[in-house]
């Protein structure tokens, strides 16, 4: 019997047709085994209490993040090792990118990871230091972003923006997606009546981001997305640490 397969096998491996007809099915089918699940198990990426999309004010600048290359210096990942944890905070969770389309984690470190950087410096020295780096931290070699105080935010577009979003998965709600273009406006003026923004966004802070409360500007937008950066989930809670727990199986 032993032979008779041998034989069987000998002819597969003679006729390269054939053996690369099968060797592709074999591929075929071992790869859907191994991905088509990830597609449909809930814990590929579990929920984490905190994580909630970003506002329409928060996904501009993070539109603005994307369309200056910011990430061709900085990445936005903190690999769970003792040296990154120390400098930048707790490593990053796989729940805390969910809603980036794309993904901001990057391979590219010429500036410092900003995926805790939420918090760590006010917004006037956000402002400063995008305008001119070199005021702040004289070694800087990171671009002179000025011009962004100065440009207007494009404003009005964001309702087709979260739809193509909530058709790859974020859950923004059909009202919040109507209600876009006055959360944008309102997260950015100390004025407004906050009530809607917060009821679709918990916990989001509004307030005048880039120092001048009369105009809505792309340095608006570009500071409250950095200042929201890590903040969603509060790693410390015990809700938190029990997710991680069970994400390392103790
Ligand atoms: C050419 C590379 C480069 C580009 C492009 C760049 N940066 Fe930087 N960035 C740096 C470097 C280097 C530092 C560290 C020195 C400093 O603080 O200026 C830095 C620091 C920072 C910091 C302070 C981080 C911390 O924890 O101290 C923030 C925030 C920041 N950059 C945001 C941005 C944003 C937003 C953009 C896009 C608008 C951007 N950077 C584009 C190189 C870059």
């Amino acid at each position: 019997m032993a032979t008779t397969f041998l034989e069987r096998h000998r002819k597969l491996e003679r006729n390269v047709t054939l053996l690369g007809v099968l060797a592709f099915a074999a591929v075929t089918v071992g790869g859907i085994v191994e991905i088509a699940p990830l597609f449909w198990i809930d814990n590929t990426i579990e929920k984490v209490q905190g994580m909630r999309p970003y506002t329409p004010l928060e996904q501009a600048g993070r539109d603005i993040y994307v369309r200056e290359g910011c990430y061709t210096c900085h990445s936005q990942m903190i690999r769970p090792f003792r040296d990154e944890v120390e400098r930048y905070g707790h490593y990053s969770l796989a729940a805390e990118s969910m809603y980036d389309h794309p993904f901001q984690w990057g391979s590219k470190r010429t500036g410092p990871d900003l995926a805790r950087v939420g918090g760590k410096y006010s917004d006037e020295w956000h402002v400063q230091h995008l305008s001119a780096p070199r005021e702040l931290v004289p070694e800087s070699i990171m671009p002179n972003y000025d011009f962004l105080k100065a440009q207007l935010l494009d404003q009005g577009h964001m309702v087709p923006a979260l739809q193509a979003l909530a058709r790859v998965g974020v859950p923004y709600s059909a009202e919040a997606i109507a209600a876009a273009n006055d959360d944008m406006a309102a997260q950015a003026d100390p004025e407004a009546d906050h009530a809607p923004l917060l009821k679709h966004y918990p916990k989001a802070s509004a307030r005048d981001f880039d120092g001048d409360p009369k105009r809505l500007t792309e340095m608006d937008a570009l500071v409250a997305y950095l200042q929201v950066l890590g903040t969603m989930v509060d790693v410390n809670a015990p809700a938190a640490q029990e997710h991680l727990a069970k994400e390392q199986g103790r």
